[in-house]
């Protein structure tokens, strides 16, 4: 007989830079899960919505250059086509237009089927701000990770740094209260905690611990009846 145990989700949600991607990519590895990055697919959109000089304040005009991206995560790389773009997604301006897109209702819903496409055996780990509330509501282990701005600001600084980016501390700070503003605030998946989520804050807490806690729920998940 078939196996009808839908394949395990484990959701990671939280702000920009609570360290979702390092402890999502970790658990992934550690149980020989697939990744998502869905934080990665909203700056694809934006990215190809400002190459295309489309209106980023026009919902069904980005909506439509989304639906066609042709996106493609191959290892650690993100490529849309031919072109690599892992580095040019991460930059300020796009993380900027990335937040503003995601707000919109028609782009949400054209990188639905998309994410949920990348549930495969043996399961995946998926981080962004609605996987647990909106994407994957089933998931059987949903995290919300979370650190103070200060902390989160020192950690993207130290990022792009490591990067030879550009980086500004007090205008890092700022991004990243004005993106919580608006991921929080917008009417379409705000970042918010799901109530059967388990709420981690990670301020002073190295990466290693994160990825143990993490595992250690995942396993209690599991046993649950
Ligand atoms: O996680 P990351 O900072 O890469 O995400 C970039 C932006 O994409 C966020 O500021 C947020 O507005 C948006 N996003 C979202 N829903 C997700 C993942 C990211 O709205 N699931």
């Amino acid at each position: 007989m078939a196996d009808s145990t839908p394949v395990p989700v484990i959701a990671i949600d939280g702000p920009s830079a609570s360290g979702k991607g390092t402890v999502a990519l970790r658990v992934a590895a550690e149980l020989g899960f697939h990744y998502l990055d869905s934080g990665a697919l909203y700056r694809a959109a934006a990215l190809a919505a400002m190459k295309a000089g489309a209106n980023l304040e026009n919902d069904l005009e980005v909506s439509r250059i989304t639906l066609t991206l042709n996106i493609n995560f191959i290892r650690d790389r993100i490529k849309i086509g031919n072109q690599d773009v892992t580095e040019a997604i991460r930059e300020e301006s796009v993380s900027n237009a990335a937040s503003q897109v995601a707000a919109f209702p028609k782009v949400r819903a054209a990188l639905l089927t998309r994410q949920r496409a990348l549930r495969q055996p043996p399961g995946l780990v998926a981080d962004g701000r609605d996987m647990g509330s909106v994407v994957f509501p089933d998931a059987v282990l949903k995290i919300f990770l979370t650190a103070s701005p200060e902390e989160r600001a020192a950690r993207r600084h130290k990022q792009l740094m490591e990067k030879g980016m550009d980086a500004n501390m007090t205008a890092l700070l700022q991004d990243i209260q004005e993106r919580d503003t608006r991921d929080s605030a917008r009417s379409v998946a705000p970042l918010q905690k799901c109530a059967d989520a388990v709420l981690l804050d990670t301020t002073g807490v190295p990466v290693e611990g994160v990825v143990t806690q993490v595992l250690a729920l995942y396993k209690r998940a599991r046993q649950a009846p």
